[in-house]
């Protein structure tokens, strides 16, 4: 106590060293990755690449955030204190868990999953049906180009298989190359809206652009439900407002020359 008194300079310095320390160590910011790129040895290297070039590591999601456990230590056991390990059915990474743990911030594709044939079997542990890995892979949120996500229900569903139904899988793959060239056509749209000057005119074309591209979402998460009426009837909605938008964006420039 005494001493503390007796050098109080040297101590707000000394805390003043520390704080700026571990300040990008900061309440949220999870330590799980750093201690895991620095075990060359650890487990599971190629997932810690994954993670990194994904979605998930540019946005800061942690490991804790699938695994659970402290992400604010960097003690090994109270870490991991918290973590199911093994492949059992408490793990939250169990692949039977796993809608429910990407739920937890998807809220949109899980709730559209939980109304398919493929939960229903998956919650009572079939091993036939399909999970949130089965198409975005465990950690690296891979979004499946047309072809892919066609081969990926012709895994299952294709010629000579169990679960043969080739026509879902035409249908799936023509429906995401409809909603990819939406998606394609509205983006090219916002960076032109960047450019008008008007600000009232860009406001105006904003709108029209939120009205098409909230459509545009639904219509991917309504795919979640792998029955495609409702895919069908947001992705009509999205592609006329997106139309109707990019009309209005080529009169406008084709009048802005002329100024
Ligand atoms: C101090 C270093 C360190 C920290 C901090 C750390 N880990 Fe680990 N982790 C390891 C090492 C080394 C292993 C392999 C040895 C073992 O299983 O304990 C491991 C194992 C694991 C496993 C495999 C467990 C199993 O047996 O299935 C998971 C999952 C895991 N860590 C996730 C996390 C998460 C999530 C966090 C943050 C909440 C975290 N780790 C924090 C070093 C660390
Ligand atoms: C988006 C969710 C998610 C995130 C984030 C995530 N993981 Fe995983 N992890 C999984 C899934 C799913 C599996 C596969 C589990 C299985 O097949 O049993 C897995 C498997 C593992 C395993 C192998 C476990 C075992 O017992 O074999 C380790 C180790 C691991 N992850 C560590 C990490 C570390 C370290 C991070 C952070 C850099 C991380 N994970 C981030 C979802 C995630
Ligand atoms: C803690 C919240 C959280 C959890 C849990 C989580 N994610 Fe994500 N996910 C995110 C964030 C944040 C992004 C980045 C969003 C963005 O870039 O707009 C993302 C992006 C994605 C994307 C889109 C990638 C893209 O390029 O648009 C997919 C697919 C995805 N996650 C699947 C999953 C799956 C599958 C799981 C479970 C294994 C999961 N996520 C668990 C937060 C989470
Ligand atoms: C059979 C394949 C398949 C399965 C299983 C699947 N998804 Fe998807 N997911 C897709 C496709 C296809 C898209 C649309 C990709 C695109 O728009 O480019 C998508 C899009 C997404 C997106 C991005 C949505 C956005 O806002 O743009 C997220 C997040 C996502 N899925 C999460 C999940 C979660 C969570 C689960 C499990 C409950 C899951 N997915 C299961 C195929 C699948
Ligand atoms: C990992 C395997 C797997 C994948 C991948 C998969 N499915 Fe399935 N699916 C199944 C199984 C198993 C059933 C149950 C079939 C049954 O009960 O006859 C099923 C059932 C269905 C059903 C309900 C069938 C009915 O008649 O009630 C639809 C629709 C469906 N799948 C569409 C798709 C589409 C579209 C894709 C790709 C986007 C896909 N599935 C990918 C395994 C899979």
């Amino acid at each position: 106590m005494a001493a503390r008194l007796s050098f109080p300079a040297l101590c707000v310095t000394a805390l003043a060293a520390l704080l700026t320390i571990s300040a990008p160590a900061s309440a949220q910011q999870s330590l799980c990755a750093d201690c895991h790129f620095a075990n060359a040895g650890g487990p599971n290297p190629i997932h810690l690449h994954e993670w990194d070039l994904s979605a998930h590591g540019r946005a800061g999601v942690g490991c804790e955030a699938c695994h659970g456990g402290n992400p604010r230590t960097v003690e090994s056991f109270l870490a991991h204190q918290m973590i199911v390990r093994g492949h059992g059915l408490e793990n939250p990474v169990n692949r039977r868990n796993l809608p429910a743990t990407c739920g937890k911030c998807h809220s949109g594709p899980y709730t559209e999953f939980q109304s398919s044939r493929h939960y229903l079997l998956l919650r009572n542990g079939d091993p036939a049906a399909p999970s949130c890995s089965t198409c975005h892979g465990d950690v690296a949120a891979y979004l499946l180009s047309p072809k892919g996500l066609e081969s990926e229900c012709n895994g299952c569903h294709g010629r000579g298989k169990k679960q043969e139904r080739a026509e879902y899988a035409a249908n799936a793959r023509y429906l995401l190359q409809a909603t990819r060239d939406t998606r394609a056509l509205l983006d090219s749209a916002r960076s032109l809206i960047k450019r008008v000057t008007d600000p009232k005119m860009r406001e105006s074309l904003q709108y029209d652009y939120e009205q098409a591209a909230v459509p545009l979402q639904e219509a991917a998460h309504a795919g979640h439900s792998f029955v495609f009426d409702k895919v069908e009837e947001r992705l009509g909605v999205a592609m006329a407002r997106a139309e109707a938008l990019a009309d209005r964006l080529a009169n406008l420039s084709v009048r802005t020359p002329s100024r």
